[in-house]
């Protein structure tokens, strides 16, 4: 694999491509051993989480179902509301279902809370957290995820899903945006030229 050269807007690289591939083998062998002889239901939290899914799925054994929901609470910016809301949710029932929330980052824990709640609700057998990353030093509420791919430090990270303003989610790795770039008045974001 030829890794692209850093994008001109980030400052640095956290998670690079092999070390992304090397998390998702190793999460992968825990699930394949969590869901032997089960067939768990993915909920995958849209939109961050679909290459993540994608890389983390290739290494499942067990057969499994995919549903997705979406939620939001960035709206756009760097910093988490306290509101969140679920806007998409699975049409099948979700009872006496294993389920695997698979998730890209971890920050407050309200959305991954709320999700999981709501599928216990529904009368879910059992209910677990895959996230690629946490910051547990956003938190604001107790939750813990069950499977955790890499701890970091209250940081804004884009890339490998995660985004900014809707964009770098197709960038292969996850990093950290230069400053000019996070603090640019919007009408001045590149995306924007000619609008
Ligand atoms: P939480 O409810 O505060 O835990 O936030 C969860 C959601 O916020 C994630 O699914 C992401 O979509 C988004 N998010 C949290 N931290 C970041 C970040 O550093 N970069 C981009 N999105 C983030």
């Amino acid at each position: 694999m030829k890794s692209q050269p850093i994008h001109p807007d980030f400052d640095r690289v956290l998670l690079n491509e092999k070390e992304i591939e090397t998390i998702c083998k190793e999460l992968g062998a825990k699930l394949n051993k969590e869901y032997a002889g089960k067939v768990p239901t993915i909920l995958a939290v849209l939109k961050g989480v679909t290459p993540f899914l994608t890389d983390l799925s290739k290494e499942f054994t067990f057969y499994c179902d995919y549903e997705y929901v979406a939620s939001s609470s960035y709206h756009g910016g760097v910093v988490t509301s306290n509101w969140v809301e679920i806007y998409l949710w699975p049409r099948l029932t979700l009872r006496n279902k294993d389920v695997l929330i698979v998730e890209d980052i971890v920050d407050s824990g309200l959305t991954i809370q709320k999700i999981k709640q709501k599928a216990l609700s529904e009368g879910a057998k059992s209910v677990k957290v895959v996230t690629l990353l946490d910051k547990p030093e956003g938190r604001k509420t107790k939750f813990v995820p069950d499977y955790i791919g890499k701890t970091i430090p209250k940081l804004f990270v884009v890339g490998y899903g995660m985004d900014f303003d809707e964009k770098y989610r197709n960038i292969p790795y996850v990093g950290v945006l230069k400053p000019s770039m996070i603090n640019m008045n919007p009408k001045d974001y590149p995306w924007k030229k000619g609008e």
